[in-house]
């Protein structure tokens, strides 16, 4: 018999993609292949992502063009998972009944086991949790078993959920309270990692700087005797010392959270790579107040000067938003100020989208029209641009290493690679070079998006082991 195959599409940030990661991989578990093209699939997940309304507009945008797929092949079965999925619940059913299974964000583990138990029952199944058990092992998707996309670089969860309430924003309700995953269990991890070929790292929370918050204070709660300590420096300690990691980077920290302890960690342990990707949000202190993102724009450009004393050639990234209900031109071009005081090397920037149940979208009346956000969002581009080519331009001369990810995909005749500071590299090399290796590159040109450059040198070839493709059992 001809093993059964699944495709998996991805919606949303790093964390759901490390969630498909490890459907993908629980998937492979239960038999299933990866298939060539959705067009053969027999199982086809989307893994869904309700961040902004395009979001949502995408998820439907595909079960309609599932549909057509479904009609000529009723045996496909069509699984819905992730943030939207956990918003929507019934709704998707109710929208799209050719959906055969719905799960959450809490019940990820059960991925392969509900399309199973779809089969056999052969009408749709919604299961969505309304938490995750804390001690539950099998939550923390990096637990699970992985087919990671790529064998030289992974991602780590060292936190699930967010426990901060910022206006605008549906994580919390689709993610749930903030729950740390052990300090033994990551650094295991990473080390198993290692010894796989892995050596970069990027380890993923919403709000990375509170790691162990709740670790702490359970242990407390119990009767010990601890001090609350910021864990998350100890972590990037633990993790880049493990023997063999070259590369740790880690998203999101909190601004306000952000703690002298882990900029020491930054600037003293090698291995963790010079960037900060720090989210602004806003830079009017009014909105900042009114999103509850609990700094002002002054205290969060102290933070950044802070970090880019201790740790030389700092790279900076950030998210804005614009728009947000009640911003004004004085709080956008605030804004604009901040944006270009902190000199960003890149920014996500983000038109503000309403979300059903956030506590911003119930401000309707002070909703921002549609072409002023356009406007106000391309006067930001500009700004984060100009920050951007400059921070470049200035890096022309200098070597870099890179880790290498493959032929570039605009030119295949070019070899791109990465930098420490997350920047793209485009060059030429006389043979290809295998990713995953390291090599120097002298920078020659410069974009806001990427940089060009001439190889000097192969530094450290890849040492993991190349995926032997699995041959399909007939
Ligand atoms: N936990 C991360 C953010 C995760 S969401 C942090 O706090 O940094 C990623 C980004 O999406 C946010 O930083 C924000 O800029 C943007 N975003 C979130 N909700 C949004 C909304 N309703 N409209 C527009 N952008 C939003
Ligand atoms: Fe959303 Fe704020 Fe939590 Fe980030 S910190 S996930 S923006 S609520
Ligand atoms: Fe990520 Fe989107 Fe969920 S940004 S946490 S997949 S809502």
């Amino acid at each position: 018999m001809t093993a059964k195959t699944y495709m998996v599409r991805t919606f949303g940030c790093q964390m759901n993609e490390h969630d498909s990661e490890r459907i993908a991989g629980l998937l492979e578990a239960d038999g299933l292949r990866p298939a060539a093209s959705v067009d053969d699939a027999d199982v086809v997940v989307l893994n869904t992502c309700c961040i902004r309304e395009n979001a949502d507009n995408k998820l439907y945008g595909n079960l309609g063009q599932l549909k057509t797929l479904k009609q000529r092949r009723p045996d496909m079965q069509i699984v819905v998972g992730g943030c939207l999925a956990q918003k929507d619940r019934d709704l998707i059913v109710a929208k799209a009944p050719h959906v055969d299974v719905v799960f959450g964000t809490h019940n990820v583990h059960r991925a392969a086991e509900l399309v199973g138990e779809q089969r056999v029952a052969g009408r749709s199944i919604v299961e969505i949790l309304e938490e995750t058990a804390a001690d539950d092992h099998e939550s923390f998707p990096s637990a699970l078993p992985a087919r990671r996309e790529v064998s030289y670089a992974a991602w780590v969860t060292i936190q699930i959920g967010c426990d901060n309430s910022c206006a605008f924003c549906i994580v919390p309700a689709v993610r749930g309270r903030e729950i740390s995953r052990g300090f033994d269990d990551i650094v295991d991890e990473v080390q198993a990692l290692v010894a796989d070929g892995v050596t970069e790292v990027t380890l993923l929370g919403q709000n990375v700087n509170s790691y162990g918050r709740d670790l702490t204070l359970a242990r407390r709660r119990a009767g010990e005797s601890v001090r609350v300590r910021p864990l998350f420096a100890d972590l990037l300690r633990a993790v880049g010392e493990v023997e063999g990691i070259r590369r740790v980077r880690y998203t999101s920290p909190h601004p306000k959270d952000l703690r002298p302890e882990t900029i020491v960690a930054m600037a003293t342990v090698p291995a963790v790579c010079e960037h900060l990707h720090l989210p602004l949000q806003a830079g009017s202190d009014r909105v900042l107040a009114a999103m509850h993102r609990g700094y002002t724009a002054e205290r969060y450009l102290e933070r950044l000067a802070a970090a880019r004393a201790a740790i030389p050639d700092l790279a900076v990234t950030t998210d804005i938003i614009v728009g947000f209900p009640g911003e004004t031109d004085d709080d956008f071009e605030r804004t604009l100020q901040v944006a270009a005081e902190a000199a960003y090397d890149s920014a996500y920037t983000f038109i503000y989208s309403p979300r059903p149940g956030t506590e911003a979208a119930g401000r309707v009346d002070e909703f921002v029209p549609a072409e002023v956000c356009t406007e106000r969002f391309e006067r930001l581009r500009v700004v984060v641009e100009r920050s951007a080519l400059a921070r470049h331009r200035a890096r022309i001369g200098a070597t870099e290493e890179v880790m290498i990810e493959g032929p570039s995909r605009k030119d295949a005749s070019l070899t791109t690679g990465r930098t420490r500071h997350n920047k793209l590299v485009h060059f030429r090399s006389p043979e290809p070079l295998r990713a995953g290796s390291y090599a120097e590159v002298t920078v020659t040109g410069a974009a806001p998006h990427h940089l060009t450059g001439e190889l000097l040198r192969v530094t450290a070839p890849a040492r993991h082991r190349t995926r032997i493709p699995v041959a399909v059992a007939t």
